[in-house]
Protein backbone atom coordinates (compact mmCIF):
# COMPACT_ATOMS: atom_id res chain seq x y z
CA UNK A 1 0.00 0.00 0.00
CA UNK A 2 1.56 3.45 -0.60
CA UNK A 3 2.00 6.21 1.84
CA UNK A 4 -0.66 8.15 0.51
CA UNK A 5 -2.99 5.55 0.24
CA UNK A 6 -2.31 5.03 4.01
CA UNK A 7 -2.78 8.63 4.82
CA UNK A 8 -6.10 8.25 3.62
CA UNK A 9 -7.37 5.28 5.21
CA UNK A 10 -5.54 6.04 8.53
CA UNK A 11 -5.33 9.63 9.13
CA UNK A 12 -5.46 9.45 12.98
CA UNK A 13 -2.66 7.18 13.09
CA UNK A 14 -0.44 9.78 11.67
CA UNK A 15 -1.78 12.09 14.21
CA UNK A 16 -1.01 9.91 16.73
CA UNK A 17 2.48 9.59 15.39
CA UNK A 18 2.82 13.38 15.49
CA UNK A 19 1.30 13.94 19.29
CA UNK A 20 3.48 10.84 20.20
CA UNK A 21 6.78 13.05 18.62
CA UNK A 22 5.63 16.07 20.54
CA UNK A 23 4.92 14.19 24.10
CA UNK A 24 8.09 12.49 24.36
CA UNK A 25 10.52 15.45 23.57
CA UNK A 26 8.75 17.06 26.38
CA UNK A 27 8.47 14.09 28.56
CA UNK A 28 11.96 15.20 29.83
CA UNK A 29 11.10 18.36 31.18
CA UNK A 30 8.00 17.54 32.97
CA UNK A 31 7.34 20.35 35.33
CA UNK A 32 4.82 19.84 37.81
CA UNK A 33 3.92 21.56 40.85
CA UNK A 34 6.64 21.17 43.78
CA UNK A 35 3.44 20.85 46.30
CA UNK A 36 2.29 17.74 43.44
CA UNK A 37 5.37 16.39 43.40
CA UNK A 38 5.53 16.14 47.92
CA UNK A 39 2.03 14.56 47.83
CA UNK A 40 2.72 12.38 45.33
CA UNK A 41 6.41 11.08 47.22
CA UNK A 42 4.00 11.00 50.82
CA UNK A 43 2.55 7.96 49.08
CA UNK A 44 5.22 6.03 49.18
CA UNK A 45 4.56 4.07 52.64
CA UNK A 46 1.37 3.62 51.60
CA UNK A 47 1.95 1.88 48.40
CA UNK A 48 4.88 0.05 49.63
CA UNK A 49 2.30 -0.95 52.27
CA UNK A 50 -0.49 -2.04 49.98
CA UNK A 51 2.31 -4.40 47.49
CA UNK A 52 4.36 -5.69 50.69
CA UNK A 53 0.32 -6.86 51.91
CA UNK A 54 -0.89 -8.31 48.47
CA UNK A 55 3.01 -10.42 48.14
CA UNK A 56 3.51 -11.58 51.11
CA UNK A 57 -0.08 -12.19 52.06
CA UNK A 58 -3.14 -11.96 50.12
CA UNK A 59 -1.15 -12.72 46.44
CA UNK A 60 -1.10 -16.00 47.29
CA UNK A 61 -4.87 -16.28 48.11
CA UNK A 62 -5.80 -14.12 45.22
CA UNK A 63 -3.30 -16.64 42.20
CA UNK A 64 -5.55 -20.15 44.04
CA UNK A 65 -8.64 -18.29 43.35
CA UNK A 66 -7.26 -17.42 40.03
CA UNK A 67 -5.92 -21.33 39.34
CA UNK A 68 -9.64 -22.60 40.88
CA UNK A 69 -11.29 -20.35 38.63
CA UNK A 70 -9.60 -21.10 35.79
CA UNK A 71 -8.91 -25.05 36.27
CA UNK A 72 -13.13 -24.99 37.23
CA UNK A 73 -14.56 -23.05 33.92
CA UNK A 74 -11.66 -23.46 31.69
CA UNK A 75 -12.59 -22.06 28.11
CA UNK A 76 -15.40 -19.07 28.15
CA UNK A 77 -16.25 -18.55 24.70
CA UNK A 78 -18.75 -15.37 24.28
CA UNK A 79 -22.43 -16.66 24.65
CA UNK A 80 -21.62 -19.37 25.89
CA UNK A 81 -23.14 -20.79 29.70
CA UNK A 82 -19.93 -21.60 30.90
CA UNK A 83 -18.74 -18.20 30.63
CA UNK A 84 -22.13 -17.20 32.55
CA UNK A 85 -21.19 -19.24 35.11
CA UNK A 86 -18.29 -18.04 35.49
CA UNK A 87 -19.34 -14.26 35.86
CA UNK A 88 -21.68 -15.54 38.54
CA UNK A 89 -18.82 -17.46 40.19
CA UNK A 90 -16.76 -14.09 40.10
CA UNK A 91 -20.06 -12.08 41.60
CA UNK A 92 -20.12 -14.84 44.85
CA UNK A 93 -16.35 -14.53 45.36
CA UNK A 94 -16.48 -10.75 45.14
CA UNK A 95 -19.09 -10.91 48.19
CA UNK A 96 -17.33 -13.83 49.57
CA UNK A 97 -14.19 -11.05 50.42
CA UNK A 98 -16.69 -8.56 51.91
CA UNK A 99 -17.39 -6.31 48.69
CA UNK A 100 -20.68 -6.31 47.88
CA UNK A 101 -21.03 -3.29 45.21
CA UNK A 102 -20.61 -5.92 42.60
CA UNK A 103 -23.37 -5.11 39.63
CA UNK A 104 -24.10 -6.52 35.97
CA UNK A 105 -25.14 -4.49 33.00
CA UNK A 106 -26.73 -6.98 30.33
CA UNK A 107 -26.15 -6.85 26.66
CA UNK A 108 -26.32 -8.86 23.92
CA UNK A 109 -23.40 -11.02 22.34
CA UNK A 110 -22.12 -13.33 19.27
CA UNK A 111 -22.33 -17.34 20.05
CA UNK A 112 -20.45 -18.76 17.46
CA UNK A 113 -19.94 -22.42 17.99
CA UNK A 114 -17.25 -24.79 16.62
CA UNK A 115 -18.71 -28.27 15.94
CA UNK A 116 -16.58 -30.19 13.51
CA UNK A 117 -13.18 -29.08 11.90
CA UNK A 118 -11.16 -31.04 9.56
CA UNK A 119 -8.21 -30.78 7.26
CA UNK A 120 -6.59 -32.90 4.79
CA UNK A 121 -3.71 -32.35 1.85
CA UNK A 122 -4.57 -34.86 -0.87
CA UNK A 123 -1.62 -33.80 -3.58
CA UNK A 124 0.95 -34.63 -3.87
CA UNK A 125 0.79 -36.77 -0.75
CA UNK A 126 -2.01 -37.60 1.94
CA UNK A 127 -1.44 -35.59 4.80
CA UNK A 128 -3.81 -34.46 7.98
CA UNK A 129 -3.85 -30.50 8.00
CA UNK A 130 -4.48 -29.68 11.48
CA UNK A 131 -6.93 -26.25 10.71
CA UNK A 132 -8.80 -24.10 13.10
CA UNK A 133 -11.55 -21.85 12.07
CA UNK A 134 -11.46 -18.03 12.96
CA UNK A 135 -14.69 -16.81 15.25
CA UNK A 136 -17.45 -16.01 12.90
CA UNK A 137 -16.45 -17.71 9.98
CA UNK A 138 -19.22 -19.57 8.17
CA UNK A 139 -19.04 -23.55 7.50
CA UNK A 140 -18.50 -24.94 4.66
CA UNK A 141 -20.91 -26.75 2.18
CA UNK A 142 -22.16 -29.95 3.12
CA UNK A 143 -19.54 -32.61 2.10
CA UNK A 144 -16.90 -29.88 2.64
CA UNK A 145 -14.54 -28.74 -0.03
CA UNK A 146 -12.00 -30.41 -2.45
CA UNK A 147 -10.15 -27.71 -4.02
CA UNK A 148 -6.78 -27.20 -5.36
CA UNK A 149 -5.05 -24.60 -3.30
CA UNK A 150 -2.74 -21.54 -4.24
CA UNK A 151 -0.21 -19.97 -1.52
CA UNK A 152 0.69 -16.06 -1.42
CA UNK A 153 2.86 -14.40 0.99
CA UNK A 154 0.96 -11.41 1.27
CA UNK A 155 -2.44 -9.31 0.12
CA UNK A 156 -0.01 -7.33 -2.88
CA UNK A 157 1.12 -10.97 -4.15
CA UNK A 158 -2.44 -11.76 -4.24
CA UNK A 159 -4.06 -8.68 -5.94
CA UNK A 160 -1.30 -9.11 -8.83
CA UNK A 161 -2.75 -12.96 -9.20
CA UNK A 162 -4.72 -12.59 -12.71
CA UNK A 163 -8.43 -13.78 -11.16
CA UNK A 164 -8.40 -16.94 -13.41
CA UNK A 165 -5.60 -18.14 -11.16
CA UNK A 166 -7.51 -17.88 -7.79
CA UNK A 167 -11.33 -18.68 -9.03
CA UNK A 168 -12.12 -21.69 -6.95
CA UNK A 169 -9.15 -22.47 -5.24
CA UNK A 170 -8.35 -22.40 -1.45
CA UNK A 171 -5.58 -19.13 -0.82
CA UNK A 172 -3.62 -19.98 1.99
CA UNK A 173 -1.90 -16.87 2.83
CA UNK A 174 1.95 -17.36 4.51
CA UNK A 175 2.31 -13.94 5.45
CA UNK A 176 5.75 -13.56 7.59
CA UNK A 177 5.19 -12.80 11.07
CA UNK A 178 6.24 -9.18 11.74
CA UNK A 179 4.29 -8.12 15.18
CA UNK A 180 0.69 -9.23 15.93
CA UNK A 181 -0.49 -5.34 15.55
CA UNK A 182 0.71 -5.48 11.97
CA UNK A 183 0.09 -9.23 10.79
CA UNK A 184 -3.08 -9.84 12.45
CA UNK A 185 -4.86 -8.08 9.15
CA UNK A 186 -4.57 -11.44 7.53
CA UNK A 187 -6.16 -13.00 9.40
CA UNK A 188 -8.99 -10.55 10.20
CA UNK A 189 -9.61 -9.61 6.22
CA UNK A 190 -8.04 -12.40 4.27
CA UNK A 191 -11.28 -14.12 3.69
CA UNK A 192 -12.61 -10.95 1.96
CA UNK A 193 -9.90 -10.20 0.04
CA UNK A 194 -9.61 -13.83 -0.95
CA UNK A 195 -13.32 -13.64 -1.92
CA UNK A 196 -13.31 -10.60 -4.05
CA UNK A 197 -10.83 -12.67 -6.10
CA UNK A 198 -12.73 -15.60 -6.18
CA UNK A 199 -11.44 -18.04 -3.97
CA UNK A 200 -13.68 -20.65 -2.18
CA UNK A 201 -12.01 -20.43 1.13
CA UNK A 202 -9.27 -19.58 2.94
CA UNK A 203 -6.76 -21.06 5.38
CA UNK A 204 -4.24 -18.51 7.22
CA UNK A 205 -0.62 -18.81 8.58
CA UNK A 206 -1.54 -18.44 12.73
CA UNK A 207 -0.72 -15.27 13.78
CA UNK A 208 2.44 -15.81 16.08
CA UNK A 209 6.30 -15.88 15.97
CA UNK A 210 6.85 -19.39 17.30
CA UNK A 211 4.66 -23.02 16.83
CA UNK A 212 5.01 -26.35 17.89
CA UNK A 213 2.11 -26.72 15.66
CA UNK A 214 -0.91 -25.64 16.85
CA UNK A 215 -3.16 -23.10 15.32
CA UNK A 216 -3.79 -19.74 16.35
CA UNK A 217 -7.92 -19.12 16.56
CA UNK A 218 -9.57 -14.79 16.62
CA UNK A 219 -11.73 -12.96 15.48
CA UNK A 220 -12.06 -11.85 11.50
CA UNK A 221 -14.73 -9.41 9.65
CA UNK A 222 -16.47 -9.85 6.36
CA UNK A 223 -16.39 -6.94 4.54
CA UNK A 224 -20.13 -5.89 3.34
CA UNK A 225 -20.94 -7.65 -0.10
CA UNK A 226 -18.45 -10.16 -0.08
CA UNK A 227 -19.64 -13.55 -0.42
CA UNK A 228 -18.47 -15.34 2.61
CA UNK A 229 -16.01 -18.30 2.65
CA UNK A 230 -14.61 -20.44 5.11
CA UNK A 231 -11.72 -18.81 7.49
CA UNK A 232 -9.31 -21.24 9.39
CA UNK A 233 -5.66 -21.04 10.76
CA UNK A 234 -3.07 -23.68 9.90
CA UNK A 235 0.18 -24.04 11.72
CA UNK A 236 3.52 -22.27 10.59
CA UNK A 237 4.71 -25.98 10.04
CA UNK A 238 2.03 -26.62 7.42
CA UNK A 239 1.80 -22.70 5.79
CA UNK A 240 6.18 -23.32 5.08
CA UNK A 241 5.10 -26.54 3.49
CA UNK A 242 2.26 -25.58 1.45
CA UNK A 243 4.96 -22.78 0.53
CA UNK A 244 7.46 -24.96 -0.54
CA UNK A 245 5.46 -27.88 -2.12
CA UNK A 246 4.51 -24.99 -4.72
CA UNK A 247 7.62 -23.48 -5.13
CA UNK A 248 8.64 -26.64 -5.87
CA UNK A 249 6.48 -26.66 -8.67
CA UNK A 250 3.66 -28.91 -7.34
CA UNK A 251 0.05 -29.14 -7.43
CA UNK A 252 -1.49 -28.76 -4.14
CA UNK A 253 -5.11 -30.40 -3.42
CA UNK A 254 -6.87 -30.09 -0.17
CA UNK A 255 -9.84 -30.98 1.59
CA UNK A 256 -11.89 -29.25 4.06
CA UNK A 257 -14.94 -29.77 6.40
CA UNK A 258 -15.63 -27.16 8.52
CA UNK A 259 -18.91 -26.67 10.14
CA UNK A 260 -20.11 -23.91 12.74
CA UNK A 261 -23.53 -22.97 14.42
CA UNK A 262 -23.81 -18.65 15.03
CA UNK A 263 -26.75 -17.31 16.96
CA UNK A 264 -26.63 -14.26 20.25
CA UNK A 265 -27.30 -14.66 23.39
CA UNK A 266 -26.94 -12.56 26.63
CA UNK A 267 -24.24 -11.69 28.55
CA UNK A 268 -22.99 -9.37 31.26
CA UNK A 269 -20.24 -6.57 31.75
CA UNK A 270 -19.39 -6.92 35.55
CA UNK A 271 -19.12 -3.90 37.87
CA UNK A 272 -17.28 -3.94 41.28
CA UNK A 273 -16.76 -0.96 42.94
CA UNK A 274 -15.14 0.42 46.01
CA UNK A 275 -17.08 3.60 46.40
CA UNK A 276 -14.58 6.34 46.97
CA UNK A 277 -14.67 8.38 50.33
CA UNK A 278 -14.43 12.25 49.00
CA UNK A 279 -15.89 12.39 45.03
CA UNK A 280 -17.46 8.76 44.73
CA UNK A 281 -19.27 9.98 41.15
CA UNK A 282 -15.30 9.80 39.94
CA UNK A 283 -13.81 6.85 38.44
CA UNK A 284 -10.83 5.15 37.76
CA UNK A 285 -11.56 1.91 36.15
CA UNK A 286 -9.41 -1.29 35.77
CA UNK A 287 -10.43 -4.07 33.81
CA UNK A 288 -9.35 -6.82 31.96
CA UNK A 289 -12.21 -9.44 29.56
CA UNK A 290 -13.67 -12.47 31.30
CA UNK A 291 -14.33 -14.39 27.88
CA UNK A 292 -12.07 -16.01 25.92
CA UNK A 293 -11.54 -18.05 22.83
CA UNK A 294 -12.78 -22.12 23.30
CA UNK A 295 -9.53 -23.46 22.30
CA UNK A 296 -7.14 -23.12 25.87
CA UNK A 297 -8.66 -22.11 28.44
CA UNK A 298 -7.78 -18.21 28.87
CA UNK A 299 -5.80 -18.62 31.39
CA UNK A 300 -3.42 -16.13 29.82
CA UNK A 301 -6.03 -14.38 27.32
CA UNK A 302 -7.56 -12.99 29.53
CA UNK A 303 -7.74 -14.72 32.98
CA UNK A 304 -5.04 -13.46 34.85
CA UNK A 305 -5.61 -9.42 33.52
CA UNK A 306 -9.02 -9.96 34.57
CA UNK A 307 -7.90 -11.79 38.04
CA UNK A 308 -5.45 -8.67 39.10
CA UNK A 309 -7.98 -6.25 38.02
CA UNK A 310 -10.87 -7.60 39.84
CA UNK A 311 -8.52 -8.11 42.51
CA UNK A 312 -8.18 -4.18 43.31
CA UNK A 313 -10.84 -2.97 44.67
CA UNK A 314 -11.22 -6.02 46.54
CA UNK A 315 -7.94 -5.66 48.28
CA UNK A 316 -8.54 -2.00 48.88
CA UNK A 317 -11.65 -2.75 50.76
CA UNK A 318 -9.72 -6.14 52.61
CA UNK A 319 -6.57 -3.33 53.78
CA UNK A 320 -9.34 -0.94 54.94
CA UNK A 321 -7.92 1.85 51.85
CA UNK A 322 -10.77 3.89 50.93
CA UNK A 323 -9.23 6.25 48.08
CA UNK A 324 -10.79 9.58 47.35
CA UNK A 325 -12.56 8.69 44.00
CA UNK A 326 -14.20 5.08 43.37
CA UNK A 327 -12.05 2.21 42.42
CA UNK A 328 -14.52 0.36 39.43
CA UNK A 329 -13.29 -3.19 38.44
CA UNK A 330 -14.82 -3.95 35.14
CA UNK A 331 -14.70 -7.87 34.00
CA UNK A 332 -15.77 -7.49 30.08
CA UNK A 333 -17.50 -9.55 28.32
CA UNK A 334 -17.16 -10.75 24.92
CA UNK A 335 -13.80 -8.84 23.81
CA UNK A 336 -12.73 -11.25 21.98
CA UNK A 337 -15.44 -11.08 19.34
CA UNK A 338 -14.64 -7.41 18.69
CA UNK A 339 -14.56 -5.57 21.96
CA UNK A 340 -18.53 -6.15 22.64
CA UNK A 341 -18.87 -5.14 26.02
CA UNK A 342 -16.30 -2.16 26.02
CA UNK A 343 -18.94 -0.80 23.64
CA UNK A 344 -22.23 -1.29 25.12
CA UNK A 345 -20.31 0.07 28.12
CA UNK A 346 -19.32 3.36 26.40
CA UNK A 347 -22.99 3.48 24.81
CA UNK A 348 -24.49 3.16 27.98
CA UNK A 349 -22.06 5.27 29.78
CA UNK A 350 -21.47 8.12 27.17
CA UNK A 351 -22.46 11.00 29.05
CA UNK A 352 -20.73 10.30 32.15
CA UNK A 353 -16.90 9.77 30.12
CA UNK A 354 -15.97 12.96 31.96
CA UNK A 355 -16.36 11.46 35.60
CA UNK A 356 -14.02 8.46 34.00
CA UNK A 357 -10.57 9.69 36.08
CA UNK A 358 -8.38 6.80 34.82
CA UNK A 359 -8.69 3.69 32.78
CA UNK A 360 -6.56 0.93 32.97
CA UNK A 361 -6.34 -2.70 31.26
CA UNK A 362 -3.92 -5.56 31.35
CA UNK A 363 -4.65 -7.56 28.56
CA UNK A 364 -1.56 -8.29 26.81
CA UNK A 365 -0.28 -11.10 29.98
CA UNK A 366 0.67 -10.84 33.52
CA UNK A 367 4.21 -11.79 33.36
CA UNK A 368 7.16 -10.00 35.19
CA UNK A 369 5.53 -6.10 35.06
CA UNK A 370 7.54 -3.71 33.44
CA UNK A 371 5.39 -0.06 33.81
CA UNK A 372 2.63 1.12 32.09
CA UNK A 373 1.42 2.35 28.08
CA UNK A 374 0.15 5.66 28.59
CA UNK A 375 -1.95 7.66 26.78
CA UNK A 376 -3.67 11.39 27.98
CA UNK A 377 -2.28 14.58 27.61
CA UNK A 378 1.27 15.75 28.56
CA UNK A 379 0.57 16.90 32.64
CA UNK A 380 -1.57 13.21 32.66
CA UNK A 381 1.79 11.59 31.47
CA UNK A 382 3.72 13.87 33.63
CA UNK A 383 2.01 12.67 36.82
CA UNK A 384 1.92 9.31 35.84
CA UNK A 385 5.71 9.36 35.15
CA UNK A 386 6.33 11.28 39.17
CA UNK A 387 3.76 8.68 40.36
CA UNK A 388 5.84 5.48 38.59
CA UNK A 389 9.05 6.41 40.10
CA UNK A 390 8.34 5.26 43.71
CA UNK A 391 7.88 1.67 41.42
CA UNK A 392 11.28 1.21 40.69
CA UNK A 393 12.04 -0.77 38.47
CA UNK A 394 8.53 -1.14 37.80
CA UNK A 395 8.81 2.65 36.44
CA UNK A 396 8.91 1.76 32.56
CA UNK A 397 6.56 4.01 30.46
CA UNK A 398 5.39 3.58 27.04
CA UNK A 399 3.26 5.77 24.86
CA UNK A 400 2.02 3.71 21.58
CA UNK A 401 -0.96 6.24 21.39
CA UNK A 402 -3.33 3.31 21.64
CA UNK A 403 -2.92 1.26 24.72
CA UNK A 404 -4.71 -1.90 25.65
CA UNK A 405 -7.58 -3.54 23.78
CA UNK A 406 -11.12 -2.83 25.15
CA UNK A 407 -9.85 0.70 26.54
CA UNK A 408 -9.10 2.01 23.06
CA UNK A 409 -12.42 2.65 22.70
CA UNK A 410 -12.20 4.95 25.96
CA UNK A 411 -8.90 6.83 24.87
CA UNK A 412 -10.21 7.77 21.46
CA UNK A 413 -13.07 9.74 23.53
CA UNK A 414 -10.23 11.22 24.88
CA UNK A 415 -10.02 9.50 28.32
CA UNK A 416 -6.79 8.93 30.01
CA UNK A 417 -5.99 5.83 30.43
CA UNK A 418 -3.22 2.69 30.41
CA UNK A 419 -2.17 -0.86 29.92
CA UNK A 420 -0.21 -3.12 32.24
CA UNK A 421 3.56 -3.28 30.14
CA UNK A 422 5.26 -6.84 31.13
CA UNK A 423 7.38 -9.16 30.14
CA UNK A 424 5.53 -10.78 27.56
CA UNK A 425 7.77 -11.68 24.48
CA UNK A 426 6.09 -15.00 24.56
CA UNK A 427 2.67 -14.20 25.11
CA UNK A 428 1.35 -14.48 21.07
CA UNK A 429 3.15 -18.14 21.68
CA UNK A 430 0.30 -19.13 23.07
CA UNK A 431 -2.17 -16.57 22.43
CA UNK A 432 -5.96 -17.58 21.34
CA UNK A 433 -4.55 -21.65 21.15
CA UNK A 434 -4.92 -25.07 22.82
CA UNK A 435 -1.12 -23.47 24.79
CA UNK A 436 -3.14 -20.79 26.97
CA UNK A 437 -3.43 -22.79 30.10
CA UNK A 438 -2.02 -22.49 33.82
CA UNK A 439 1.06 -23.44 32.73
CA UNK A 440 2.12 -20.23 31.14
CA UNK A 441 1.66 -18.63 34.26
CA UNK A 442 4.01 -18.29 37.31
CA UNK A 443 2.63 -16.93 40.32
CA UNK A 444 5.99 -14.29 41.57
CA UNK A 445 4.55 -12.46 38.70
CA UNK A 446 0.95 -12.63 38.89
CA UNK A 447 1.37 -11.80 42.16
CA UNK A 448 3.58 -8.74 41.43
CA UNK A 449 1.69 -7.53 38.60
CA UNK A 450 -1.35 -7.52 41.08
CA UNK A 451 0.70 -5.58 43.84
CA UNK A 452 1.86 -2.97 41.12
CA UNK A 453 -1.42 -2.84 39.56
CA UNK A 454 -3.40 -2.22 43.10
CA UNK A 455 -1.08 0.33 44.61
CA UNK A 456 -0.42 2.73 41.29
CA UNK A 457 -4.40 2.81 40.98
CA UNK A 458 -4.94 3.40 44.79
CA UNK A 459 -2.31 6.59 44.23
CA UNK A 460 -4.29 8.17 40.69
CA UNK A 461 -7.57 7.32 42.70
CA UNK A 462 -6.74 9.14 45.83
CA UNK A 463 -4.82 11.70 44.18
CA UNK A 464 -6.06 15.33 45.56
CA UNK A 465 -6.04 16.78 41.83
CA UNK A 466 -7.58 14.79 38.82
CA UNK A 467 -5.66 13.98 35.62
CA UNK A 468 -6.36 16.69 33.21
CA UNK A 469 -6.80 15.71 29.85
CA UNK A 470 -6.16 18.22 26.58
C1 LIG B 1 1.79 7.24 55.32
O1 LIG B 1 2.29 8.45 55.79
C2 LIG B 1 1.30 9.49 55.96
C3 LIG B 1 1.98 10.75 56.39
O2 LIG B 1 3.16 10.97 55.67
C4 LIG B 1 0.28 9.05 56.99
O3 LIG B 1 -0.75 10.02 57.05
C5 LIG B 1 -0.32 7.73 56.57
O4 LIG B 1 -1.16 7.23 57.57
C6 LIG B 1 0.78 6.68 56.30
N1 LIG B 1 0.16 5.49 55.77
C7 LIG B 1 0.55 4.26 56.08
C8 LIG B 1 -0.20 3.14 55.44
O5 LIG B 1 1.49 4.03 56.79
C1 LIG C 1 -23.34 -18.17 43.56
O1 LIG C 1 -24.04 -18.03 44.78
C2 LIG C 1 -25.41 -18.37 44.67
C3 LIG C 1 -26.10 -17.97 45.97
O2 LIG C 1 -25.32 -18.35 47.08
C4 LIG C 1 -25.51 -19.87 44.36
O3 LIG C 1 -26.84 -20.24 44.23
C5 LIG C 1 -24.79 -20.13 43.04
O4 LIG C 1 -24.76 -21.53 42.79
C6 LIG C 1 -23.39 -19.60 43.06
N1 LIG C 1 -22.87 -19.70 41.70
C7 LIG C 1 -21.61 -20.00 41.40
C8 LIG C 1 -21.27 -20.13 39.96
O5 LIG C 1 -20.76 -20.17 42.25
C1 LIG D 1 -23.40 -3.31 -1.51
O1 LIG D 1 -24.31 -3.65 -2.54
C2 LIG D 1 -25.48 -2.86 -2.58
C3 LIG D 1 -26.45 -3.43 -3.62
O2 LIG D 1 -25.80 -4.23 -4.56
C4 LIG D 1 -25.08 -1.42 -2.85
O3 LIG D 1 -26.23 -0.59 -2.85
C5 LIG D 1 -24.10 -0.95 -1.78
O4 LIG D 1 -23.63 0.33 -2.07
C6 LIG D 1 -22.91 -1.89 -1.65
N1 LIG D 1 -22.10 -1.50 -0.53
C7 LIG D 1 -20.77 -1.51 -0.55
C8 LIG D 1 -20.10 -1.11 0.72
O5 LIG D 1 -20.12 -1.82 -1.50
C1 LIG E 1 8.76 -17.52 38.42
O1 LIG E 1 9.35 -16.27 38.32
C2 LIG E 1 10.31 -16.01 39.33
C3 LIG E 1 10.66 -14.55 39.27
O2 LIG E 1 10.95 -14.13 37.96
C4 LIG E 1 11.48 -16.95 39.13
O3 LIG E 1 12.45 -16.74 40.12
C5 LIG E 1 10.96 -18.38 39.20
O4 LIG E 1 12.00 -19.29 38.91
C6 LIG E 1 9.82 -18.62 38.24
N1 LIG E 1 9.21 -19.91 38.51
C7 LIG E 1 9.04 -20.82 37.58
C8 LIG E 1 8.38 -22.08 38.01
O5 LIG E 1 9.37 -20.65 36.43
ZN1 LIG F 1 -7.50 -10.77 25.38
Amino acid sequence: MTALKLLILFPLITIKIDASVVINRYDDECVLDPALVAEISSYENVTKHIMDQIRNNYGKTMYQEYTHFIDKFGARPSGSWILENSINHMINLTRQHGLNDVTTEELEVPHWVRIFEYGLMLQPRAKKIVILGFGSSVSTPRGGILAEAIVVKSFAELEALDRTKVQGKIVVFNEPYVSYGETVIYRTLGASKAARKGAVATLVRSITPFSIYAPHTGAQYYENNVTKIPTAAITLEDADLLQRLQNEGEKIVLQIQMYYTEDTKKSRNTLVDLKGRVNPEKLVIVSGHIDSWDVGEGAMDDGGGMMISWFVPVVLNTLNLKPRRTVRAILWTAEEPGLIGAQAYLKQHKNELDKINFIMESDEGTFQPLGLDVAGSKKTRCIVQEVLKQFAPINKMENSGAPGSDIVLFIKQNVPGASLLNRNERYYWFHHSEGDTMVVQNMTNVVECAAFWAAFSYVIADLSVDLPRH
